[in-house]
């Protein structure tokens, strides 16, 4: 019997219309899964307690995403038991929602850095990042010692929190106008350590 233009037969016999119809189909399933998280109120509220990052920690995140860093580590605790006794209170939109993009990962050669901050003092920060080595004997974490030599970037810092600002940040003009100085005289290393010890801190005031 010959199939019909449209039968379940003719589209499995023929590739490109199958090709299509799976596009479509694939598209309008996530639009449906998708368009409703940017309305849902839980998911775009920051949770009370949450606050956009100050200029340095700020700069300490470009350092971080600029090295890498999110290729061994996530920042995202999975609701599971085993996640949560390990590294604290598991992960919630209302924390991320001035992440501008998100770090959450999904690779884990480190541990989950998302509640890292006030684990260690600065120093062991320090420490660890010049040579990891020298506190874990046993880390396969490469070193960045180069990090304590340079100067945070001040130059685009301004337009970073304004572009930022447009995003929903809710940067004042006085924190704008004040974010050069707060990054004068500190390296990269200064930021970048300011940016980790700051994961997960409003939200260690929210849970507890
Ligand atoms: C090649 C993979 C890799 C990369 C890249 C990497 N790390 Fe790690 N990191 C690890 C591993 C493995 C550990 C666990 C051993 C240790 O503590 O050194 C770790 C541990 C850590 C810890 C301690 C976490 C804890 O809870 O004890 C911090 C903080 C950290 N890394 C920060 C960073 C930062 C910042 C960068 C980027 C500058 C970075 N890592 C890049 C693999 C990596």
């Amino acid at each position: 019997m010959a199939a019909s233009k449209f039968s379940h037969e003719s589209i499995e016999r023929n590739v490109g219309l199958m090709i299509v119809l799976v596009a479509v189909l694939v598209s309008i399933a996530g639009l449906v899964e998708i368009v409703p998280l940017f309305f849902e109120k839980a998911d775009i509220t920051p949770l009370p307690g949450v606050h956009p990052y100050t200029a340095l920690e700020l700069e300490g995140r470009d350092v971080y995403i600029s090295e890498g860093c999110y290729l061994c580590h996530s920042q995202m605790i999975r609701p599971l038991r085993a996640e949560v006794e390990r590294y604290g209170h598991y992960s919630v939109a209302g924390e991320s929602v001035y992440d501008h993009p998100f770090q959450w990962g999904s690779k884990r050669n480190g541990p989950d850095l998302a509640r890292v901050g006030g684990k260690y003092s600065d120093e062991w920060m320090r420490i660890h990042l010049r040579d990891p080595r020298n506190v874990v004997p046993e880390s396969t974490m490469p070193a960045y010692p180069w990090l304590q030599h340079e100067p945070a970037d001040r130059g685009m810092i301004q337009e970073k929190m304004r572009a930022l600002r447009v995003l929903g940040v809710p940067y004042t003009d006085a924190q704008i106008a004040a974010a050069p100085a707060e990054l004068k005289g500190r390296t990269k290393e200064d930021a970048l350590i300011a940016y980790l010890q700051s994961l997960g801190r409003d939200m260690k005031n929210v849970h507890q």
